[in-house]
C-alpha cells in the first residue's frame, strides 16, 4: 500500500463510536508505521478543548493539528505555538475588534465561552430560527465596513466568523503543499457545516459519515462528484467504509 494524507474532523466524525474508533486507530497506526501515512485532525475546537478531548478519548498523536476551524495549525500539538506562516496569512485584512463590535448589535448572537474565542476566530451560538434572517444581515453589515470575512454556520447552533483565508480546506491545502502530497492521495472526513470547506476546496477524496448533519448532506447532494463518498456507517465506522471504498485500506 502507498502512503496517503488522512485528514479528519473530530466531533461526530472520528469520535462518536468508541469501538469503531479503536478499529480505525489500529489500521491507521499500522499504515503510518509501514507506509509513512500522515494523520491530521481538523477541528472546530480550540487547543484547550482539543486537549480535553484527548483525556476523554483514545486519539493517535497527529502529524499536524488544525484547530479553531482551520485558523491555527500546530506541527507540534504539545506546544502552544501555532505555525507563524499560517497565522500571517490569517491576519491579512482581519480586524477582530471591529467584528466583535459589529456582532454586538445582534441580540440573537450569544457569545461562546472564552476558550473558543481565538486570535482568528470569533464564535457565537445562534438558533436555526434566528439564523435565516440574521446571517444575511450580519454579512452585509460586515461587508459595508470593508470587513472581508467568512461566516460558517454548523450543526444548527454554532456561528464562526473567520478570516477570508481561514477554513479547514485551505489549511489542508497549505499542509499538502508543505508536504508535497497530491489531492488524489489525500482523504478528508467530516460531518457538518464547518467541514464543507474540506470537501469543496479541491479534488481531495471526501468521506461524509452516515450521521452527517443536514447542511453537509444538502451540500453533497448539490455538488455530486465521484471523488466524494457518503458512507452508510456512522463516525469512525463511516470512515473505515470510505477508506475501503477509495482503496486506501485493503483489508
Ligand atoms: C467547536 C468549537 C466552536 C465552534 C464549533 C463549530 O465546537 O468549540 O467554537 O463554533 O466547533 O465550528
Ligand atoms: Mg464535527
Amino acid at each position: 500500500m502507498t502512503s496517503f494524507l488522512f485528514v479528519t474532523d473530530l466531533d461526530n466524525t472520528l469520535v462518536g463510536d468508541d469501538a469503531a474508533l479503536e478499529q480505525l486507530n489500529q489500521k491507521l497506526a499500522q499504515h503510518r508505521q509501514e507506509n509513512g501515512t500522515k494523520i491530521v485532525y481538523a477541528t472546530g475546537r480550540s487547543p484547550v478543548l482539543y486537549r480535553q478531548l484527548t483525556t476523554e478519548k483514545q486519539l493517535l498523536p497527529p502529524d499536524a493539528l488544525v484547530t479553531s476551524v482551520g485558523t491555527e495549525i500546530y506541527f507540534n500539538p504539545d506546544t502552544e505555538t501555532f505555525d507563524p506562516e499560517w497565522a500571517q496569512i490569517q491576519s491579512q485584512g482581519w480586524n477582530r475588534e471591529q467584528i466583535v463590535a459589529t456582532a454586538a448589535h445582534y441580540s440573537d448572537l450569544a457569545v461562546q465561552p472564552g476558550s473558543e474565542q481565538r486570535p482568528f476566530k470569533v464564535s457565537y451560538y445562534l438558533t436555526e430560527q434566528a439564523a435565516t434572517e440574521l446571517l444575511p444581515c450580519l454579512e452585509s453589515a460586515l461587508k459595508e465596513q470593508g470587513l472581508d470575512v467568512k461566516l460558517v454556520y454548523s450543526g444548527g447552533k454554532d456561528l464562526d466568523i473567520l478570516p477570508i483565508k481561514g477554513d479547514k480546506g485551505l489549511a489542508v491545502q497549505f499542509l499538502r503543499q508543505k508536504w508535497g502530497i497530491d489531492a488524489q492521495q489525500t482523504v478528508v472526513c467530516g460531518d457538518s457545516g464547518n467541514d464543507i470547506a474540506l470537501f469543496s476546496v479541491g479534488e481531495e477524496r471526501g468521506i461524509i459519515v452516515g450521521n452527517a448533519r443536514p447542511e453537509l448532506r444538502q451540500w453533497y447532494i448539490n455538488n455530486p462528484a465521484d471523488y466524494r463518498y457518503l458512507a452508510q456507517a456512522h463516525c469512525a465506522g463511516g470512515i473505515l467504509e470510505g477508506l475501503h471504498h477509495f482503496g486506501f485500506l485493503s483489508s
